[in-house]
Order: structure tokens, then C-alpha cells, then sequence
């Protein structure tokens, strides 16, 4: 699986942010959301793009667009923080969603909602989640997207554990990860240590 670790002094003053316990959640929402800027910007980079003509006030100069926008999907709640600077940054892209919320005790997934576009393939597709901890909520998702024929998927996670990552790199899903963090693993809780805690209910409370 290819991984992109985007480090930057950036990326790490709005991760030290989002990792401080006395940030409060509408400034961690505003972290959130210039991070995730950031990752979105380094996983186009090599996007593929079409040329046109564009007249400016002076003359015809050559402009540019994304050939194939991608499908944006954040993944309910922690992953809807992450769709305004997503959707600011690539306006024409479509948005789906995928709600999923731990169970507590087992750790595993426990999928509420889905609204997705019926036929994916030839689409490329980004799934939305500050976190990817044990990987079992993110390789949900990536089964309901492969499902409906979608064949080249980014997960964009602010925070990574190396469990996560195993997790979808013995998947054989076609699967690419953009993170800003690496971080050391899991606590008993399957909580990502040192993490930054829960992630949706540091945006919009607890549950
Ligand atoms: C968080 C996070 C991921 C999941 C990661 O969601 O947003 O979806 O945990 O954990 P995993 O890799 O072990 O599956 P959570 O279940 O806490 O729901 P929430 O977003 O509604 O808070
Ligand atoms: N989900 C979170 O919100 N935080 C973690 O550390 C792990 C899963």
C-alpha cells in the first residue's frame, strides 16, 4: 500500500492543536478543517488534469482542471469536519457519506447509514476520517466503495496507527494513505496513543 506522510511545520502546528487537550471544539474544528487542506493539496498532486483556453483581461492563457474530480467521503461523525475545506478545495467533486460509530466494548464497527453513488468504477473516490486506529471502520468503507465498483480510493487520516495501517495493507484493497502522522499505537481502549483523543467528540461534544 502506498503511504504519504505529509510532514510539514504546518501540518505539525495544526496537529499539536488538534492534540491539546484545552483546545476547545470550534477551535478544533478550525484545526481540523486547515489540516485537512493541507492533505488534500499534497493527495492531488499527482492528479491527472485536462487544459482549455482561458481568456484573462490581457490575453488567451492556458487554464487547467482536475480531468477526474474525486468522490468525497466522510465518514460520520469525525469525518463531516473534514468535507468544507474538502469540497472549498474541489468544488465540483460529488460528496457521499458513511455513518459508522466503535462499539465500545468490541472495538469494531458498527455501520448506521450509507448514501453513496450507485456506480463508482472509473471514479476516483477519498474517504474522509481524522482517524484511522485499529482500521476496522475504514476497511468497512472501503468494502461498501469496492462493492459499487470503485477501484481507486485515498483514505485521507489526520492520525494513523501502525495497527490501521497493517490492517489495510494486508486488505487487498486498492487502497492509498495520506496522513500527517504516524503515531506510536493503540491503548487498551483501541484509542491511538498519544492521539488526540475522540475525535468527533472533540469537534461537536460528547455523546
Ligand atoms: C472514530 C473515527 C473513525 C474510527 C477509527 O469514529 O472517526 O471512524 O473511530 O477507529 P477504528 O480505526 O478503530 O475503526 P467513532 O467510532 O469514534 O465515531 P464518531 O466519529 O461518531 O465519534
Ligand atoms: N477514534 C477516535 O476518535 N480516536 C481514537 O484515538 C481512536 C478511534
Amino acid at each position: 500500500m502506498r503511504t504519504l506522510i505529509v510532514d510539514h511545520p504546518l501540518t505539525a502546528t495544526l496537529l499539536t492543536t488538534l492534540r491539546d487537550e484545552r483546545t476547545t471544539n470550534p477551535a478544533f474544528r478550525a484545526a481540523l478543517r486547515d489540516l485537512t487542506g493541507l492533505l488534500i493539496y499534497e493527495a492531488l498532486r499527482d492528479a491527472p488534469v485536462a487544459t482549455f483556453p482561458v481568456t484573462t483581461p490581457v490575453a488567451v492563457a492556458q487554464g487547467t482542471r482536475l480531468s477526474h474530480p474525486p468522490l468525497l467521503v466522510p465518514v460520520l461523525r469525525a469525518g463531516l469536519g473534514m468535507v468544507e475545506a474538502a469540497s472549498a478545495l474541489v468544488p465540483q467533486s460529488r460528496v457521499g457519506f458513511v455513518g459508522i460509530a466503535r462499539d465500545e466494548d468490541s472495538h469494531q464497527p458498527v455501520p448506521y447509514m450509507e448514501s453513496l453513488p450507485r456506480d463508482l468504477s472509473g471514479v476516483p473516490v477519498f474517504v474522509l476520517d481524522p482517524m484511522l486506529a485499529t482500521g476496522g471502520s475504514m476497511l468497512h468503507t472501503l468494502d461498501r466503495l469496492r462493492a459499487r465498483g470503485a477501484a481507486d480510493i485515498t483514505a485521507i487520516c489526520v492520525l494513523s496507527a501502525p495497527e490501521g495501517i497493517a490492517a489495510l495493507r494486508d486488505s487487498d484493497h486498492p487502497v492509498r494513505l495520506v496522513t500527517a502522522v504516524v503515531d506510536s499505537g493503540l491503548n487498551a481502549d483501541a484509542y491511538i496513543v498519544p492521539g488526540l483523543g475522540d475525535a468527533g467528540d472533540r469537534q461537536f461534544g460528547p455523546r
